[in-house]
Parts: C-alpha cells; structure tokens; sequence
C-alpha cells in the first residue's frame, strides 16, 4: 500500500496532530505524517513532534512582506516534500485565497463546533451563552471563507447542567482526537463524496 504523504500545520499545543501522528503509526494506516510546519517557533506541538522523530519546521510571517509570500514559502516547502494532504490542526492563521485554490480538496481543518454553528473563535463560550444541549466539532475541507467548507464529520457531545468553558472544551477534545484522524483516512483513501 502506498501511503498518502501529509503535512500538519499547527501553531500552538499540538494534542490533534499528535492524534493524527499515533493514528499514522499503525502499519494499516494509509497516510504517514512527513512534516509538522508551525508559525510560531515556540509552539508545544513542535517538541510533541520532535518526540516522535517527524521533521519539523517553524516559519515566521514576521519574515516575510506580506501573507502571500508566506503562504507561497509554505507551500514551497510542502512542495518539496512531496505533500498531497494538508491538515489544519490549531493553525491560527487564515490561509490565503490563492494557497487554498492551489490546494483544492486537499487541506481538511478541525473545528470545535458543530459548523455551520459558531465559525471562528471562544466557540465553547458562545454555545454556552446561547445554553445549547449539544456540543462538538467538525471535520471539513478548508476553502478560504473561514469555516466553511464541506463538512466532512461530526462528532457530538452533549453539555452538562454545571458545564464550564474549560470542561466542554475537554469534552469535545476528546472527541476532536477521534475525528481527525478517520477523517484523515477516509480522505486519503478517497472515500468521501467530495464537492468539485
Ligand atoms: C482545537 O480545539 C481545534 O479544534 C482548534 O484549535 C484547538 C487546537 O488544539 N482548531 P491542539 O493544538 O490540537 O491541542
């Protein structure tokens, strides 16, 4: 079985790359992780990489005129990798028009939310607020309008009478860790239904 090359961008922590880092190391598994890209040299997800012998690298926008050229560096660098999979794990970055376009269908994200509920950020604290029964995250295919592209999977959870912001979060974090990966696989086996 030849296995799908894949890169990780993350910017902080790194608990779903490094979902998709074990999940990858089952011999079945049809996708290896070649490379963790952050923005920010400090990022936790880094070291967790490290620890597991995968390439990393840090690139930082500060070094660059605009976020086209350093998008184009990016995707320079997946390039010469040989990447045919891009997953978005806390990348807290948007990614440029022109760097998605080139990546049609191959950059898949996860969110902690329900989507098309709460895009963009403090998504725990809204779905608190607002005092919804259910909670989660989504798997979907990156396009360059924040959090809206094909949705790929859902995982739910339910909240909790005395709820905080920090126990849903973990609630749903687990469940994160157990999405991204079987998306990884169905994408890399091709098994989704996906928009042209
Ligand atoms: C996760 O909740 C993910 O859904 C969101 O950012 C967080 C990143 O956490 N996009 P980690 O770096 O994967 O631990």
């Amino acid at each position: 079985m030849s296995k799908k090359k894949v890169a990780i961008l993350i910017s902080g922590r790194g608990s779903n790359m490094e979902a998709l880092i074990k999940a990858c190391q089952d011999a079945s598994f049809p996708a290896s992780i070649e490379l963790v890209i952050s923005n920010k040299k400090e990022a936790r997800g880094l070291e967790i990489a490290q620890s597991y012998g995968i390439h990393t690298q840090s690139v930082n926008r500060k070094n660059f005129p605009n976020d086209h050229e350093f998008d184009s560096k990016i995707s320079a660098i997946l390039k010469e990798n040989n990447i045919e999979i891009i997953c978005t794990a806390g990348y807290m970055k948007i990614l440029t028009k022109e760097f998605v376009e080139s990546w049609h269908n191959q950059i898949i994200n996860i969110h902690p939310s329900l989507l098309p509920d709460y895009k963009g950020l403090n998504t725990h604290k809204r779905a608190l607020d607002d005092g919804v029964q259910l909670a989660g995250c989504t798997t979907h295919i990156v396009e360059s309008e924040l959090d809206s592209g094909q949705i790929l999977m859902q995982a739910t959870v339910p909240v909790l009478k005395d709820d905080t912001e920090d126990a849903l979060a973990k609630r749903i974090l687990r469940m994160e860790h157990i999405i991204f990966p079987e998306t990884l696989k169905r994408i890399a086996t091709n098994e989704f239904r996906l928009n042209k």
